[in-house]
């Protein structure tokens, strides 16, 4: 299958769409109806110009007033959903917490759970296919990639990818959204870290002269990156032929809805069902995927970020499997090498490594044998990328001086 056409299937069934040729999405263009979101309804704003004000006021003012650092001190043991805001935070931001930690009326805690226990016996391809493909995908998205390359994280790619990697860890966590989990406050601080972003970025003159926009990390954007999370992983447990039942694919839905509406974004963008999801997918992603100087920049240190700890072997590795999953086009934009062998196999080898560990499913080894398994892997990846120490989501104070 081709680069054009697998994509087309993985992201949602279209073809390719028009690339502008600066890759970027007007605010005009949003036309995804709001019937199809998870209030069922509009109230006219269009996304791309809908940023957090509640978050960007709190956390101006707390740049004003010199008083980031301390916080993110503060904010540095407070881990838990269900665990107390640390005393002496400063009464907006306290107040701000408080707000944003109430989950949605809407949220649904068995469905939740349901996502766990499919998470303890497919995880494995689902890290594998927000790593290798959705990690990667965020290299053609230009405005996600300028706004990581020319931020503070841009200059310590290892320590960023830990912290998106926490994400993805915290989603698929037992209670994630329970009072024990974690996901309440991971979602919380990242809304922290983007109103920083957006406090910093334009200061930023290197910013500046390559983003198409003033202010970065609109709603819009945020469903983008949203589409490269949950709705390509989705599409590609289903390309994978792993197998989900509706109530498991639902539950998969309603993490990622609940994790829009957490990370700030309205429910009238955030879509109801899978279909509403590709079709929001298919107008909003497939045509702004391009490349861009920083996005290949960045292809470049994900792919070689293990490099000199294995002798290479993970950057043949991820390299293969970013062609695999994201397709030839993409992975050519990135300007990935071919690596006949290694590709051949990965091509290969990965339908028949599916077949064959979902065949052993039906055998005696009871699933928490591959959630201790996969449990260890993803422990190991977090050590790795946190290099031993505990990985906290923190706000930035500067951008890439680079
Ligand atoms: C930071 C997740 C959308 C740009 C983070 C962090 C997480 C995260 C967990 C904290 C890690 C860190 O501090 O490095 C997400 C999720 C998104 C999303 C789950 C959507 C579903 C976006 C979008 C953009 C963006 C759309 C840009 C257009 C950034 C930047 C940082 C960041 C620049 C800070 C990097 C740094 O300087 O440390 N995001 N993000 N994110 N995100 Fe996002």
């Amino acid at each position: 299958m081709d680069g054009l056409s697998r994509r087309g299937v993985l992201l949602g069934g279209s073809a390719l769409g028009a690339v502008g040729a600066l890759g970027i999405v007007a605010p005009e263009a949003w036309s995804w109806s709001a019937t199809g979101s998870a209030v069922g309804a509009s109230t006219g704003a269009n996304p791309a110009t809908v940023h957090d004000g509640a978050a960007d006021k709190v956390v101006r003012a707390l740049f004003e007033r010199g008083e980031v650092d301390r916080v993110n001190e503060l904010l540095a043991d407070w881990t838990h959903n269900d665990q107390a805001l640390p005393a002496r935070l400063p009464s907006d931001l306290h107040a701000f917490l408080e707000s944003a930690r109430r989950l949605p009326s809407w949220a649904d805690q068995a469905k939740m759970a349901r996502y766990f226990d499919y998470n303890a016996t497919r995880g494995l391809y689902i890290a594998v296919a927000y790593g290798m493909g959705s990690g990667m995908m965020s290299c053609v998205i230009p405005r996600e990639a300028k706004a990581v390359y020319y931020s503070a994280g841009g200059a310590d790619m290892k320590d960023r990818i830990a912290k998106t990697a926490k994400l993805g860890y915290d989603v698929g966590a037992k209670n994630a959204y329970g009072p024990t989990g974690r996901m309440i406050v991971t979602c919380v601080k990242t809304r922290l870290t983007h109103a920083a972003v957006r406090y910093l970025l334009p200061k930023s003159r290197h910013w500046n002269a390559a983003a198409p926009e003033t202010k970065p990390i609109s709603q819009a954007d945020i469903m983008v990156t949203w589409h490269s999370l949950a709705t390509f992983t989705h599409n590609k447990i289903k390309a994978w032929q792993v197998p989900i039942s509706a109530a498991e694919s639902s539950s998969f839905l309603h993490i990622w809805q609940v994790t829009a509406h957490m990370l700030g974004v309205h429910d009238e963008f955030i879509p109801a069902t899978w279909a509403s999801a590709n079709a929001q997918s298919r107008q909003v992603l497939d045509p702004i995927l391009a490349p861009s100087k920083e996005g290949i920049e960045l292809a470049h240190i994900l792919t070689s970020l293990a490099a000199d700890f294995d002798l290479g072997l993970s950057r043949t590795a991820f390299r293969s499997f970013t062609r695999y999953t994201l397709g030839d086009q993409i992975a050519d934009w990135l300007e990935i090498p071919r690596q006949p062998f290694w590709d051949q196999f990965v091509e290969s080898g990965w339908p028949a490594f599916v077949k064959f560990r979902e065949g052993t499913m039906t055998l005696p080894l009871p699933p928490q044998g591959y959630w201790m398994f996969d449990e260890f892997l993803r422990q190991g990846a977090l050590f790795y990328l946190g290099e031993g120490r505990r990985i906290n989501i923190t706000m930035p104070t500067g951008n890439n001086p680079n």
